[in-house]
């Protein structure tokens, strides 16, 4: 007999998001709840990575990744943001985000310490700082607008405060901090020894001419933040799960100790052809148009519905307000909207510890445009 286990994770159960995906194969559903683009990526980049392979780069990388790979990262921070983060002892290229995210964490939480993370979020974050014998301690974003409610930060930093967890352009509610938002984080942290894991993901789609402001262009922050980013929303190769973490040198030290046992390093050719490819930033920077375009092709047809639209200034969902169409609650309205209408989203409920529900969903819109309009008329009929 297997002998029992007392689980690391006990809270944790199937998520959302394959429950969602799995009701949308089995109703033969739009889905546009996970966030995943359904087209194809630049070929040409595809053409790097076979190439790559073919020049015999498949075996182990080096550990914090191939340096060119890592100096072209460090140009483009630079360039972006005009920070200067060292290829050598301060970019690490990780295995997507979410590795980047965990290792992140267990480089610096000890058993006891307290991780501020603000609801709604991602639902990779409690967990890991769960593994890492961390407390996290939830902060809600304010009702309604998703705005950083800094007095509630503030109130929740104690002296076990090890570290807050940013994201911005933000998953789910597709808000986007402002330099005013990262200005006042600098100015509640400059007195403390908390450390900061941006998730900066979505970094490249920030919509109607606003711009990402990264840590890296915050003096006081980018010497206490691991800046995580990930290629596959980038460069929608979300399989691929290449990203990397940019941190001053003493933090990327202690990251690196639990990257190399980690995974050591990550895969070679994507690396090489990743390198070629970002010889031309045209991909990136055109990226908001390209997506805000989706935005609001997506839009104008929920406009014909009863759903309230919130704003999407960044990142590919889009968040709407359901009171005006059901009663039932986010999730059971997810559930009902597969199977009944066809379409696949998000309860938000499903990205905060208490399970709030404030009947709002959320729709993915990196879609082909058939698809977008395949889903658009199905739901006009709420
Ligand atoms: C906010 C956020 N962080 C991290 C990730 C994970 O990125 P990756 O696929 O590179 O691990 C996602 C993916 O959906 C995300 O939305």
């Amino acid at each position: 007999m297997t002998p029992p286990l007392n689980s690391r994770l006990p809270a944790v159960g199937t998520t959302i998001f394959t429950v969602m995906s799995a009701l949308a194969a089995q109703h033969k559903a739009v889905n546009l709840g996970q966030g995943f683009p359904d087209f194809a990526c630049d070929s040409t980049l595809v053409d790097h990575v076979s190439r790559a392979m073919h020049d015999g780069h498949n075996q182990y990388a080096p550990m914090p990744g191939v340096l060119q790979f890592r100096e072209v990262i460090s140009a483009k921070i630079k360039a972006l943001h005009g920070r200067t983060y060292h290829a050598t002892e301060e970019v690490t290229v990780t295995a997507g985000a979410t590795q980047g995210i965990i290792t992140a964490i267990l480089s610096i939480v000890h058993p006891g310490d307290e991780v501020i993370v603000l609801d709604p979020c991602y639902d990779s974050y409690v967990p890991n700082i769960v593994l890492a014998g961390g407390i996290a301690v939830r902060v809600p974003l304010t009702a309604g607008t998703f705005r950083p409610d800094f007095d509630a930060i503030s109130a929740a930093i104690t002296t076990n405060t090890r570290a807050i967890i940013i994201n911005s352009p933000h998953n789910p509610s597709a808000t986007v901090w402002t330099k005013q938002d990262m200005l006042t984080l600098q100015e509640l942290l400059a007195p403390t020894n908390v450390l900061v894991i941006s998730d900066e993901v979505y970094e490249h789609m920030v919509y109607d001419g606003a711009e990402h402001e990264s840590a890296a262009r915050f003096p006081g922050l980018a010497e206490r933040t691991f800046i995580v980013s990930s290629f596959g929303k980038t460069y929608h190769v979300t399989g691929w799960k290449v990203g990397y973490v940019a941190a001053p040198a003493s933090l990327t030290a202690e990251f690196r100790k639990v990257h190399q046992f980690n995974v050591f390093s990550v895969n070679t050719p994507v690396q090489h052809g990743l390198t070629a490819y970002m010889a031309n930033p045209a991909p990136y920077l055109e990226l908001p148009k390209f997506y805000q375009r989706k935005r609001d092709l997506f839009r104008a047809g929920l406009e014909r519905t009863r759903f309230r639209l919130l704003p999407s200034e960044g990142t590919y969902f889009q968040c709407v307000d359901i009171s005006d169409v059901s009663e039932l609650n986010e999730s059971a309205f997810c559930q009902w909207l597969t199977a009944e209408v066809g379409v696949a989203a998000i309860p938000l409920s499903a990205f905060y510890g208490n399970g709030f529900d404030q009947r709002v969903v959320r729709f993915c819109f990196a879609k082909e445009d058939a698809t977008l309009h395949a889903a658009l008329e199905r739901l006009q009929v709420l």
